[in-house]
């Protein structure tokens, strides 16, 4: 761990990075959670690059400890939800934003799950729905039939009608979920990655999913861990269970998405262009395709799945328009001299500097968007991957504290952990080699301390 802590004014900066640093110290591995399995709530539905909940639950604790005032957590970049979870079940409130409406679908289900014997049942009716019914028009969409064999699209199909005949907007959800997982498993396309990828052909035909059988399956493990989720939050004192939590659809990079006051900031950002790091978009692509959008919210925009790139190209580093405007390029540089010095060595490939260019241009705003809300002297903690541009490591870390302290934030200690085996394989299979070996959560402060 690399601290950094302030030396004078408000002490609180200081505390929490002793507080961080003291696990370390009692054990050397602490920070790698290395054999954490997600339960719960957490386990709903696997979406790209989550975070390790026991890791945000503890600064979760260590904030707490050292700021007991906090009531409010803002997730700029929401994703399935981790830290929402993590936050609810210290009874603080949330506000969270995401672009990808599968990350609202799935945050809203994780913030109100179910019950257990609700969900149990609902999931029963809808497999015995599905199993009786005759022959259905398939559902549409571009590309249906690239994407499901024609067994696998008459029983979504009626998976999905079955679904529909539910009353309860609430249950629904927990049910569009389910099935968002079950698509994963039984479309054609690769699960060993979150782009879409169409299996080999020999693989194809080897393949026999079931969607009934599997939405049956995940309906059954998604219940018993909505069952633990309200055990845990059961088990809060009476007054720590109040938490209201908000979720908005929509960019950060737009100013109404954004919350009034928040006390801190915990969130990973995306890590650069959706080409080369993580396509979050075109992973929730087909499950988008076959949930009732009446159910994603009146923040639902039906443009955002118009093709497999779409959400993609709107989110962070999505778009290179104007990416090389030398004014914006001269602000960041002098806002980052690790953004002015990793671009030194990408004058030789424009088109490597363009895609950085877009992406920090964006990444800057994006900082300044969702700080603005956070309380003065509030922390923030970003979790970040490592990644590479022309086989070079972009200083991600660097640039982001640079960033924050051009807008006024001091830092407060760096965490280093060291990603266990089952967690590269996500970075080898999405084709950026070794860049996501380890991972760092920068924590800040706002204010000069
Ligand atoms: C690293 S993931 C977050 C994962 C999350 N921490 C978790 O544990 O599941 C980054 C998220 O940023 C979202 N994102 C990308 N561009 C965005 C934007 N402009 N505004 C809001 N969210 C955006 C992506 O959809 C993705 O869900």
């Amino acid at each position: 761990m690399h601290t950094s802590a302030a030396e004078v004014g408000d002490s609180r900066p200081k505390e929490l990075a002793l507080a961080l640093a003291r696990h370390e110290r009692d054990d050397p591995g602490f920070w790698d959670f290395a054999t954490n399995r997600r339960q719960g709530g957490h386990a709903f539905f696997q979406y790209p690059a989550m975070m390790v909940p026991e890791l945000q639950g503890t600064l979760l604790d260590d904030l707490l400890a050292v700021a007991p005032d906090t009531t409010c957590i803002y997730d700029p970049f929401l994703g399935s939800g981790t830290v929402l979870l993590e936050s609810a079940y210290r009874g603080l409130a949330f506000f969270g934003t995401d672009i990808n409406p599968m990350a609202t679908l799935l945050s809203r289900v994780k913030a109100d799950p179910p019950s257990e014997e609700e969900a149990a049942a609902a999931v029963t009716r809808v497999v015995t729905r599905a199993s009786a019914a005759g022959d259905e028009e398939l559902h549409e969409f571009t590309n249906r039939d690239k994407w499901f064999n024609s067994d696998v699209a008459l029983e979504l199909t009626r998976l999905r009608a079955s679904i529909c005949k539910e009353n309860e907007a609430r249950l629904r959800r927990f049910l569009w979920v389910c099935l968002a997982e079950t698509i994963r498993m039984v479309s054609n396309s690769r699960t060993s990655t979150f782009k879409l990828h169409v299996y080999a052909a020999k693989d194809l035909a080897a393949r026999k999913p079931h969607a009934i059988e599997t939405f049956t399956s995940i309906g059954a493990s998604n219940a018993a861990r909505a069952g633990e989720h309200w055990r845990r939050i059961h088990s809060l004192p009476e007054d720590r269970k109040a938490g209201a939590i908000s979720i908005v659809r929509g960019s950060v990079l737009d100013d109404v998405n954004v919350p009034v006051r928040v006390d801190a900031i915990m969130t990973s950002p995306p890590y650069g262009d959706n080409d080369t790091t993580v396509p979050y978009g075109q992973h929730s692509y087909l499950p988008l395709q076959w949930i009732d959008h009446a159910d994603l919210g009146a923040d639902f925009d039906a443009d955002l799945i118009r093709s497999t790139g779409r959400l993609d190209t709107v989110s962070l580093g999505g778009s290179l328009v104007n990416a090389l405007n030398p004014a914006d390029r001269a602000r960041l540089e002098t806002a980052s001299p690790a953004l002015r010095d990793f671009n030194a060595t990408l004058e030789a490939t424009p088109a490597l500097l363009k895609k950085v260019l877009s992406f920090s241009r964006d990444y800057e705003l994006a900082l300044r968007r969702s700080t603005r809300p956070l309380r003065e002297g509030g922390f923030s903690f970003w979790t970040l991957g490592q990644r590479r541009v022309g086989g070079l490591e972009l200083p991600l870390v660097r640039i982001t504290a640079e960033f924050l302290m051009a807008l006024g934030h001091s830092e407060v200690t760096t965490i280093i952990r060291q990603l266990p085996r089952g967690r590269k394989r996500m970075a080898m299979r999405n084709n950026i080699g070794a860049t996501m070996a380890t991972e760092h959560v920068l924590v800040m402060a706002k204010g000069n301390q």
